[in-house]
């Protein structure tokens, strides 16, 4: 009786100390087949110019640009400015890069951000990266 009683202390410690970490930022939406259409949807009006339908950067405009836009194909880890963090690609969309024509776009809503995070994430490859083809 008295341990299941420390368990149960043990686990609301546990989701009131969890609830507590994720109230410091703000919380992304959860990752869901809308907000991936969402996404697709945004990324192909906005960023498709330069990071190209299917985020390997090879456009005629991206070819154009210094620096060229990131390869997305390529093992999130390795992404030059997030380093495989969603939160920090979330940041870029938002902030944009200086001296870069990424710019920001913090005119779209934050949902739609997290959207475009979790779209252009999904075209990055686990290491070492096999090279998609499609
Ligand atoms: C006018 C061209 C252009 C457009 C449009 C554009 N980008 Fe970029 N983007 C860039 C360039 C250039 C870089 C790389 C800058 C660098 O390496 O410093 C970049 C980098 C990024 C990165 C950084 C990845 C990393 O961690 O290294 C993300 C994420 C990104 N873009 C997302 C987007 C999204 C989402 C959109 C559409 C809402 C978009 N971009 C539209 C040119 C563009």
């Amino acid at each position: 009786m008295k341990r299941w009683l420390s368990m149960i202390m043990m686990l609301t410690l546990l989701l009131f100390s969890s609830d507590f970490a994720f109230s410091q930022a703000p919380k992304p939406p959860a990752k869901s087949p809308e907000l991936i259409n969402l996404g697709k949807k945004l990324y192909d009006q906005n960023c498709s110019s330069c990071h190209g339908p299917k985020g390997d950067g090879k456009t005629p405009l991206g070819n154009a640009l210094k620096p060229p836009p990131r390869d997305f194909n390529i093992p999130l880890n390795q992404w030059t400015h997030s380093k495989g963090d969603l939160k920090k690609v979330f940041d870029v969309i938002t902030k944009g890069i200086p001296n870069t024509s990424m710019v920001k776009w913090d005119q779209l809503s934050e949902q739609e951000r997290w959207a475009l995070t979790y779209y252009v994430v999904g075209f990055s490859t686990p290491t070492p990266p096999p090279k998609k083809k499609k």
